[in-house]
């Protein structure tokens, strides 16, 4: 089918991956215990003899997507590193996609920050972000590729949207101003799927999580998100405790330089890679620790991904929304948060919160009524997936030279 024309024929839409009818849900546990429930997500799906195209596959979303699908047995997964395919060229991304013949996309490229990063380059962030899924999603569909999944992100909810967000709150009132380019990206990315689906037929969907943590994640102190941030800094105090000053070079070669408070409460001189005697190491957290924050294990997310291609057109269709919360339902502070990583961590020295940083949004916790209720839940407890994140970060302090994992 040519689709150089506006009249192309629509396509009709087929899941290959086929879903059982959704099975009779229980409450979700709480996020602190693990969840017992028999619902393994994506255990009956049929493994699909498709070729699957993962972009972003080497980042912490892409990677536990594809660990995902290797697990339930798709063998047939195509990946391209940043440098072999960079998403932002249109020709370079069309002519891979009339090549390869792709039956699937996973769209998890994207320019990704905390509030830092958000805030200090807007312009690349909506600029990267509308280019890379404008560039994907036609792309796709100019190959007739008839499946795609995006990854969305929770802060495509307006700032003051009553808690818990519901899909149905988008596009409801103003966004938060310091991510406000990379949300409209966001909601043009959703906006996107679902014109193609309405004028072509497709089954473009999208799902939108809540903060994610986990392997693969970015512990560069200026621009990662809440967790690593946390795990990081726990483990420099810790080492600093212990005068392991091999371990906090080795930190910084493989995660980034350490910010000049962070070296000054850890008593740590980066110039002459000595530590202070006379400083008692300390962690320092923005904030008053008091906001309540909702946060996914990548693994549970990476399941939530695959079930969610597994479903029928028909949920994203007929008045219901094009796509779909992902998160625990439940949230937590980040006190509670930080006690818990010092723990994991086995940091026993202070932490000190600072009430004159700004403390960001009091709550924000995703609806997940909806994918609840098709059959899909978490199947980590945040202990749980707080112990694993821990471990992954500190065993690579073991494992040889320190050089970046993206290298
Ligand atoms: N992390 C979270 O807490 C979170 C929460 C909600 C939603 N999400 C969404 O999940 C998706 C994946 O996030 P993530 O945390 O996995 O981010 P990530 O770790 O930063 O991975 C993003 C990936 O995209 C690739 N990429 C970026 N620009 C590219 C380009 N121009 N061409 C080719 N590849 C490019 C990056 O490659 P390089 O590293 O080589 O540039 C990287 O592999 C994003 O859409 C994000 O909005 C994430």
């Amino acid at each position: 089918m040519s689709k150089n024309s506006p009249n192309a024929k629509p396509q009709t839409p087929h899941s290959s991956l086929q879903t059982p009818p959704p099975s009779p849900q229980t409450p979700n546990s709480s996020p602190l215990t693990p969840n017992t429930s028999p619902l393994t997500p994506n255990a009956s799906l049929q493994i699909p003899d498709e070729k699957i195209y993962i972009a972003g596959h080497r980042g912490m979303v892409g990677s536990a997507i594809v660990r995902r699908l290797k697990k339930i047995g798709c063998t047939n997964i195509v990946t391209r590193t940043h440098k072999e395919l960079d998403l932002l060229d249109q020709e370079a991304v069309f002519s891979f996609f009339r090549k390869e013949k792709i039956d699937r996309v996973v769209l998890a490229a994207a320019r990704v920050g905390g509030i830092h990063a958000n805030n200090s380059y807007p312009a690349e962030f909506i600029y990267q972000n509308l280019m890379i899924q404008a560039n994907v999603i036609h792309g796709a569909w100019r190959s007739d590729v008839e499946h795609l999944l995006f990854l969305g992100s929770s802060c495509i909810y307006p700032k003051f949207a009553p808690q818990p967000m519901k899909e149905e709150y988008l596009l409801t009132d103003v966004l938060e101003p310091t991510n406000e380019p990379y949300a409209i990206a966001k909601i043009a990315g959703i906006k996107m799927c679902e014109s193609y689906n309405r004028q072509y037929g497709t089954c473009y969907r999208s799902v939108m999580p809540t903060n994610l943590f986990g392997p693969g994640d970015n512990y560069h102190l200026e621009n990662s998100h809440v967790i690593p941030a946390m795990i990081r800094k726990f483990y420099l105090a810790k080492m600093a405790m212990e005068g392991d000053v091999e371990g906090i070079v080795l930190d910084e070669k493989r995660y980034g330089p350490i910010p000049p408070d962070i070296c000054e409460s850890m008593g740590y001189r980066a110039d002459t890679k000595t530590l202070e005697s006379k400083v008692i190491p300390r962690v320092r957290l923005w904030g008053t620790g008091s906001p309540r924050r909702e946060f996914l294990h990548v693994d549970d997310m990476a399941a939530a991904s695959v079930f969610v291609m597994g479903l029928e057109q028909s949920h994203f269709e007929n008045g219901n929304p094009s796509f779909l919360n992902v998160g625990t339902g439940e949230d937590i502070t980040i006190r509670e948060t930080a006690e818990i990583i010092c723990r994991l961590v086995g940091f026993r020295g202070e932490t000190v919160y600072n009430p004159d940083q700004p403390d960001g949004t009091p709550r924000k916790l995703m609806d997940t009524g909806r994918i609840n209720s098709l059959g899909w839940r978490p199947s980590l407890s945040f202990e749980e997936g707080l112990k694993d994140a821990c471990s992954w970060y500190m065993d690579r302090h073991f494992t040889n030279s320190g050089e970046s994992e993206k290298e």
